[in-house]
């Protein structure tokens, strides 16, 4: 396509020379008296030929290089796109954490960086094809007919190549650096707004989201009005610079004929195809006008193609476990999230999980529980320390045959739109529909799920808002357990239930632990789940203080977890 593309892209170009070749002889041909009226009728219906020719040309060659362009182009940009999208995904989790990468941010860059790169491509392979045709095919009718004149030309050419410098300074200048955040801020406000449309609404924050975006165009538009006004002045520059160079050529060419070097006919054989190609390169050079922000759209894409993650789920590096027994250790851990760096969660947190045992996690309200499941599942790394699994470092093993081997229910699980079976299927790709039953009716879902007209085959909603909180989790539980994973984490799974829903989650919370031992970490205030766990750790300050079990921790006099049950017994 590209190749068909510049085919047209140079016949397209090679028109404007023609077009002042032909200009030339038609005005040369009211001069030419000597022919008889007959004869110059015949002479001009001759050019007027060819102009028709030369119209049909230009037609066919625009129309083959737009068409070839508009495919090749269109390839392109799918492909940069899908290579963005995987590259998106392949980013580890504090790469998200950051505000640049919020899902909006991400999404305006995808739409608005790769339709810039597909403009400066078919612009830039335009350009440079039809100006070099058109420029080349001029020059070499130009020196054909009077040398003199073309080294005049040459000789000003300088001027010319000023002007166009100017009017690139113009386009990719000091505008270039924020040209296009404010459209990026736009889409990462629209898309949180979108997604909170409840809590928008509750609040009455229309008004001022609303205002907020606007000034986020306003910061957009008006760098791009800086660019315009820049651009502008440069295309206006490099325009008038062609002109004054025409006048320099008019005035040679005169002296030159007045020489009698040249004739009347040589000296518009040379003018005209470089006059009407000049308007040629005009043309194509408007369209440039983009350039900056293109720059910094393939800056921007290729920047996120090109990084490689620290913790990378698409390599095929690292020990692939193919039996795990589920034994987790954290030795003297270090950690605090890479987007602030300076909070320390945890200074030396050692926590031994054995194989099939239940782990409790307690603690006060931003501890560190979370932390601890996101350094199981290598959401993060430590700053200090490992996290081994079976005794193999976390950083050795690979990345999804680790996590193929978890499974994770949080607070508040997110479905994806599509039907329940589809959902809970997420655990398990390709799991059959007895599978499916099998896992919903161990997390107490299936009869729940029959009572819908639809079964199985009942949509969700987009992230789940079609059922209810308790239906969602214990869905989530079922697409948890489908995989038989030998590593569960519950991160306070039942917290955000009402207390009908938390005591029917539990129940099939707890007979999941008894269908089966397997490694499971629990973070939850109930009493009576963390009481039944093997193994109960406190956390305080960054490090686990107090580790057993609750007949072991509730005889600590003065404990953290002696204190904490008492609290709850007096409620
Ligand atoms: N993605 C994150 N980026 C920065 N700080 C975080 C992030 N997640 C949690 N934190 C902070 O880390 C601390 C521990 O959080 P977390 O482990 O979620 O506590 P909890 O024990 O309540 O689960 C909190 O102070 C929280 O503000
Ligand atoms: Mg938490």
């Amino acid at each position: 396509n590209f190749v068909l593309g510049g085919v047209g892209a140079i016949v397209n170009g090679a028109v404007f020379p023609v077009w002042g070749v032909l200009l030339t002889k038609c005005t040369v041909l009211f001069f030419q008296t000597y022919r008889g009226s007959d004869g110059m009728r015949e002479e001009a219906l001759k050019w007027s030929g060819a102009f028709i020719g030369l119209g049909a040309a230009f037609f066919l060659a625009i129309t083959l290089q737009n068409h070839q362009f508009a495919i090749a182009c269109e390839r392109l940009t799918s492909r940069v796109r899908a290579m963005c999208f995987e590259a998106m995904l392949r980013q580890e989790i504090a790469w998200f954490d950051d505000e640049k990468h919020s899902s909006g941010s991400l999404t305006t860059r995808l739409a608005t960086d790769s339709a810039a790169i597909r403009t400066m491509t078919a612009e830039t392979v335009n350009v440079v094809l039809v100006n070099v045709s058109t420029l080349a095919i001029a020059f070499g009718i130009a020196f054909s007919q009077s040398w003199q004149m073309t080294l005049a030309f040459l000789g000003v050419f300088p001027l010319m190549g000023f002007g166009a410098f100017v009017q690139m300074q113009g386009m990719s200048g000091a505008n270039a650096k924020n040209a296009n955040d404010g459209d990026i801020k736009a889409g990462a406000l629209l898309s949180e707004a979108i997604n909170s449309i409840r809590t928008v609404a509750s609040f009455c924050l229309e008004k001022t989201t609303n205002e907020s975006y606007l000034a986020f165009l306003q910061l957009s538009s008006a760098t791009d009005r800086k660019v315009g006004i820049s651009a502008g002045i440069g295309f206006g520059v490099s325009q008038s610079c062609m002109f004054f160079a025409m006048a320099f050529l008019f005035w040679f060419g005169g002296w030159l004929l007045l020489r009698g070097d040249i004739d009347f006919e040589r000296m518009f054989l040379v003018l005209n195809p470089i006059m009407c190609s000049s308007f040629g390169v005009g043309m194509a050079a408007q369209g440039m006008g983009d350039m900056a922000k293109a720059k910094k759209a393939v800056q921007s894409i290729f920047g996120i193609i090109d990084r490689i993650p620290p913790i990378d789920c698409s390599a095929s590096t690292g020990t692939v476990l193919s039996a795990v027994k589920g034994e987790i250790e954290l030795k003297h851990v270090a950690f605090a999230y890479p987007s602030r760096p300076d909070s320390k969660i945890y200074k030396n947190y050692s926590l031994t999980i054995h194989a099939g045992q239940t782990l409790a996690l307690v603690g006060g309200s931003g501890s560190g529980k979370s932390t601890a499941i996101n350094l199981i599942e290598r959401f993060y790394d430590p700053a200090a320390g490992a996290v081994y699994l079976d005794g193999h470092d976390l950083r050795t093993l690979n990345v999804q045959s680790l996590r193929n081997h978890i499974s994770i229910v949080s607070q508040e699980p997110v479905l994806f739109a599509g039907t329940i079976a589809e959902n809970i299927a997420t655990g398990k790709p390709g799991a059959t529909q007895a599978e499916i039953e099998d896992a919903a009716k161990k997390a107490n879902a299936h009869d729940f799920i029959m009572r819908f007209p639809d079964g199985y085959n009942t949509s969700v909603g987009d992230r789940g808002v079609q059922v209810s909180g308790g239906q969602k989790q214990r869905i989530a539980i079922a697409r948890a357990i489908i995989r038989d994973p030998e590593v569960l984490l519950l991160d306070e799974a039942t917290s955000a239930l009402d207390t009908e829903s938390e005591r029917i989650v539990q129940e099939s919370l707890d007979a999941l632990l008894k269908q089966k031992r397997r490694t499971t970490v629990i973070v939850a205030h109930r009493l009576s789940t963390i009481r039944n766990a093997d193994m109960i750790a406190v956390v305080n300050d960054g490090k686990v203080c107090e580790l057993g079990t609750h007949d072991e921790l509730v005889g600590i006099m003065n404990g953290l977890y002696a204190n904490l049950v008492a609290q709850q017994v007096q409620m």
